[in-house]
């Protein structure tokens, strides 16, 4: 399919519905059936708290088509969890789930990653302990990890200083909860879902504008709610992104994101980029989930875009989309301003200050304003490498820009997008490439996201084999060949421990290496991709070239760096993320132990000291005579000792690996034996 030809996608479902359906799901009175869920990493985390809250949920991890079923506990009936609650990313997942916490005769932690533990919580804190729920925080003041402790409250009127769907859904959940009646107003209308879900549910809501402000109601909370049966509609935040990319790329026919939510509380990109000059139509228009839907079809050729001013009443309806409106307004003409987006600085990054300076960083005049940005348009060719800053949306805005002719933009940690929009790369280097599935092709909603629901094991049902050896077992080969037989990820942890050498080596820092910081090996943008199984390390938003990987230098080194307690730590996340699509073979140390403790096969590679000193030698080029083998055998057994005494990743089996020993066995028996084993598991699964 070419770039002459019309396009026609779909995106993953939306994320706020997707969670909100979750948790609903779980506070609902029988069985809950929730189709085309975004498996993303956010709502991951969350289904994770909720079965941690003795929520059965089936399906989560399943393909991205399969539907999902919760099984609802009612209305007060969540079961105390044993440990604190990680809502990784995911403000929404935190901030809802303390609300519907407040309602429950139980205590629990909530926990997040250290961007979510920067936000703050004391938005939805306040209302909670004014309603009865007591609400401690654990660290720092106003921030995760807090511990909430709920039970009886009651009714509140709460006035909300920011226009926050997240502050107002969790007290409308606290009061639905605690059977009390709530009032929210908020400045602003924000988005409506928890509304319409609780509508759908059986919970009168009343809304109305009241004294200037947004006023949503619950006057009599019913003693159950029905459960949901409901189809998530693709993500418009989502979308927003595929829209941009068409706008400024100028395909030569049109592109339609199917099956998108057009929920008004949402769409407020929408008549900001009709304003800009881009062509952007609704057609096929639909419900689905108690929420408007459509096509978005964005007409041929690239609209020569005019600078807009945004502000005010327009930015709830678009928060989400700001960061990829400046990147629009990096490339029309004029000066975009866009103002009263405050909230901007509280979200995944303070996206004002990231936004600016990443924009100044590939060549465009941006200025911060204490609520906004000023933007200058350019034609351009703008250039530069671009921090993600650990956000979803950050990463998507940029990587649209470097997508369109004459940008080339790399993002650090692309993988920070599995949040909200997994396959979102794999889907752009398609449409970049005029392909994207041809006509009808379901790119991206097809690819399940994030991390599973087994904790360190795959998502979306992905199937994890750990495999581990001592050197000379054979265990790279095997495992290079395992992958590519059954059609897996192979996870090569060496190559990204040596890319950590090189860039630690070229960065030029003085200092003992134990004394790396996490902020300094955060801003090496160590990454992984994915090409036809096959795993390439990507540094600064750049491939590193394998040869540079195995240089002698980075060889005498990554051994060092590898027993750096902050470097295996800060590379935990990275290795787990891998863990997508149908399966993983994930090789090295500690992968069996430490970073899939809970793979579903997991082997451990053996074979007698002096076959695996044959092997090596081989390996070099070297004939193995006997003297040879001698002392290599020596120098192996020598290391072997090493190797299991050290204490940062130790070569140790996990207790439940399988030897295989090797002493006997060709490559080819070795893969057949491990892909015996994956195939009676896979079996035992499905
Ligand atoms: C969300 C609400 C918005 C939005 C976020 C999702 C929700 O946050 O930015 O991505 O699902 O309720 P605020 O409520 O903090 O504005």
């Amino acid at each position: 399919m070419g770039r002459g030809q019309p396009l026609t996608i779909r995106v993953p479902g939306d994320k706020s519905i997707t969670q909100r359906a979750l948790i609903l799901g779980g506070l609902a009175d029988g069985e809950s059936r929730i189709r085309c869920i975004l498996r993303g990493a956010d709502p991951l985390a969350t289904g994770r708290a909720l079965r941690a809250l003795g929520v059965e949920i089936v399906g989560i991890g399943g393909p991205g088509d399969e539907e999902v079923r919760i099984r609802g506990r009612g209305l007060r009936d969540w079961q105390e969890p044993e440990e604190a609650l990680d809502l990784c990313n995911s403000g929404t997942g935190a901030r809802l789930l303390a609300g519907a916490l407040a309602a429950q005769p139980l205590t629990a932690v909530l926990k997040g990653d250290a961007s979510l533990s920067g936000r703050p919580m004391r938005r939805v804190a306040e209302p909670l302990t004014r309603m009865g729920a007591a609400v401690d925080y654990l660290e720092r003041d106003g921030h995760l990890p807090m511990r909430v402790t709920g039970g009886a409250l009651s009714p509140l009127r709460h006035e909300s200083a920011a226009a926050s769907a997240q502050v107002k859904s969790a007290v409308l959940l606290a009061g639905v909860g605690a059977g009390v009646v709530v009032e929210v107003r908020e400045p602003r209308r924000s988005r409506d879902h928890s509304e319409r879900m609780l509508e759908a549910m059986g919970a009168g809501v009343v809304e109305g504008r009241v004294d200037g402000s947004w006023s949503v109601r619950i006057p009599s909370p019913p003693d159950r709610l029905e459960p949901l049966d409901m189809e998530v509609p693709g993500d418009f935040s989502s979308a927003a992104f595929v829209v941009a990319w068409a706008v400024l790329a100028g395909r030569r026919a049109p592109l339609t994101v199917r099956g998108v939510g057009l929920n008004g509380t949402r769409t407020g990109l929408l008549p900001v980029l009709a304003r800009m000059g881009a062509e952007v139509g609704v057609t096929g228009r639909g419900t689905a989930g108690g929420e408007h839907t459509g096509d978005l079809r964005v007409a041929a050729r690239a609209a020569r875009l005019k600078a807009v001013e945004v502000g005010g009443d327009e930015i709830p309806g678009m928060i989400d989309e700001v960061p990829i409106l400046a990147v629009l307004a990096a490339r029309a003409e004029g000066v975009t301003r866009i103002t009263g987006a405050a909230e901007l600085r509280v979200k995944e990054s303070d996206r004002l200050a990231a936004l600016a300076t990443n924009l100044r960083r590939v060549g465009v005049a941006a200025e911060e304003l204490p609520d906004g940005l000023e933007i200058e348009g350019t034609q351009r060719p703008l250039s530069g490498f671009v921090r993600s800053f650990h956000d979803h949306r950050i990463a998507m805005a940029f990587g649209v820009l470097s997508a369109t002719p004459g940008c080339d933009v790399p993002v650090d940690a692309p993988s920070v997008t599995e949040v909200s929009f997994p396959g979102f790369w794999e889907l752009l280097g398609q449409l970049k490439d005029g392909g994207a599935g041809g006509g009808g092709g379901r790119v991206g909603a097809s690819s399940a996201g994030g991390r599973g629901d087994r904790g360190d094991a795959g998502a979306g049902g992905c199937l994890v084999v750990a495999i581990d050896g001592s050197a000379g077992s054979g265990k790279s080969t095997t495992a290079v060949a395992v992958a590519s037989r059954l059609g897996f990820r192979h996870l090569d942890s060496g190559a990204i421990y040596r890319a950590v050498t090189l860039q630690l080596l070229e960065s030029g820092r003085s200092g003992a290496l134990e004394s790396v910081t996490p902020e300094e090996l955060s801003d090496l943008a160590i990454d992984v991709r994915w090409r036809a199984g096959r795993m390439k390390v990507w540094c600064g938003g750049r491939a590193v070239p394998e040869e540079a990987l195995r240089t002698e230098r980075v060889t005498a080194m990554v051994s060092q760096v590898a027993a750096v307690p902050a470097v295996r730590a800060h590379l935990l996340e990275l290795q787990r993320s891998a863990a997508r699509g149908p399966g993983l073979v994930a090789e090295g140390r500690d992968m069996g132990t430490v970073v899939f403790p809970r793979a579903d096969v997991k082997v451990f590679l053996d074979a007698h000291p002096e076959e695996r000193a044959r092997r090596r030698l081989l390996q070099r080029g070297i004939r193995p005579q006997a003297s040879e083998i001698k002392a290599e055998t020596a120098r192996l057994t020598r290391r072997d000792r090493l190797d299991a005494s050290r204490t940062i990743a130790p070569l140790l089996r996990a207790g439940d690996a399988e030897l295989l020993d090797t002493t006997d066995l060709d490559p080819a028996a070795q893969t057949e034996a491990i892909v015996r084993r994956i195939r009676a598991v896979r079996g035992g699964r499905s």
